[in-house]
């Protein structure tokens, strides 16, 4: 039988017939399955779930949690899922997605919280996270929804989110837009979520809600738009290669972390959050014309919207 390593802090389901590594110890896997998910014949324990997961690391979540999951290469959605999170009453922990192990499937349970935070890149989310996304298994767990965006315009990116945390599993049990500086223009939307911003944030998160949201989606999204500023390394880099460990589209190599393989990268700028002598940054001239265009075209404030 297939055996699954398993992260040692993580509690274990109580179903299934699977085995489990834990260390020199050999556990009963339990397993969980979801209808959404899995066909009839496939829900007869450990063999179904190495269809579905052939290779990778399992990592079952604690019981009864309440987690915190966010992509934010410039922190601030982070900074909002963390501040939902801390209005929720329960045990809690978070999943960074960019340093979740591209193999790493994590399991979640019925009486579990989720709140999952993404940015808007060009009205989608970012490129690098359905597939993230897609190896959850949530088991029936609540979810709470969130973008945040630069101040322009979210567009299919919520809908987007909302559609796979259902396909995962999920129930949807509030959503949001919220307004956030933006990070490729950080003019744009300057200091934001700001005070107003939070209380209403806030007040939004303490509501109490167990039912489901509507939610209508015919699969079809804007096209993936193309960013072409990208940042770069300048004279200033040690060479640490933490650039290069972080980055979500695998653009920097870690032997000449000055350069940056501009097919592959998302501009996310997680490269030059993470730098520690700021070494990181988008050279290219144009730049500082763009961002100012950009903050002349989105200077209109605009209100976060919540579901
Ligand atoms: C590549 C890229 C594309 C973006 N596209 C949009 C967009 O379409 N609409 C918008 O309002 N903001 C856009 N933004 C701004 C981000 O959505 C916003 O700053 C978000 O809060 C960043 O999240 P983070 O701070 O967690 O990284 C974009 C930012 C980047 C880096
Ligand atoms: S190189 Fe591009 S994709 Fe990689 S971290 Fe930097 S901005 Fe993000
Ligand atoms: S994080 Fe900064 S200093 Fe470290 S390798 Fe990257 S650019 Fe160089």
């Amino acid at each position: 039988m297939k055996e699954f390593p398993l992260y040692p802090c993580y509690d274990i389901l109580t179903k299934g017939t699977g085995k489990l590594n834990q260390g020199n110890k050999k556990q009963a896997c339990p397993v969980l399955l979801y209808p959404n998910i899995y066909k009839e014949e496939d829900r007869q324990g450990s063999l179904s779930l190495s269809k579905t997961y052939p290779k990778g690391k399992i990592l079952i979540m604690q019981k009864n949690s309440i987690t915190s999951i966010y992509f934010s290469p410039a922190g601030t959605t982070r900074s909002i899922v963390q501040k939902v999170a801390s209005l929720q009453e329960g045990k809690h922990q978070e999943l960074d997605l960019l340093s979740l192990a591209k193999d790493t499937h994590p399991v979640f349970h019925t009486d579990d919280l989720v709140i999952v935070g993404m940015p808007v890149y060009a009205g989608r989310i970012p490129s690098t996270c359905p597939s993230l996304l897609r190896t959850f298994q949530g088991n029936g767990a609540k979810a709470i929804a969130i973008v945040a965006y630069g101040n322009r315009a979210y567009e299919d990116a919520l809908r987007e989110l909302e559609t796979i945390l259902i396909q995962q599993g999920f129930l949807i049990i509030k959503a949001a837009a919220v307004i956030a500086q933006h990070s490729l223009f950080p003019l744009v939307a300057k200091n934001r979520p700001d005070s107003s911003d939070w209380l209403k944030i806030e007040h939004w998160a303490k509501e109490q809600r167990n039912r489901p949201l509507q939610h209508t989606d015919e699969g079809t999204y804007r096209e993936r738009g193309k960013i072409s500023f990208k940042p770069e390394g300048t004279e200033q880099c040690n060479n640490c290669g933490l650039c290069a460990a972080i980055c979500p589209a695998k653009a920097i190599d870690i032997r000449e972390p000055r350069k940056t393989d501009k097919e592959k990268c998302i501009s996310c700028t997680a490269c030059i959050h993470v730098c520690p002598v700021h070494a990181r940054a988008f050279l290219d001239e144009k730049y500082p014309q763009a961002q100012q265009a950009f903050l002349e075209r989105n200077s209109e404030r605009k209100e976060p919207e919540f579901f």
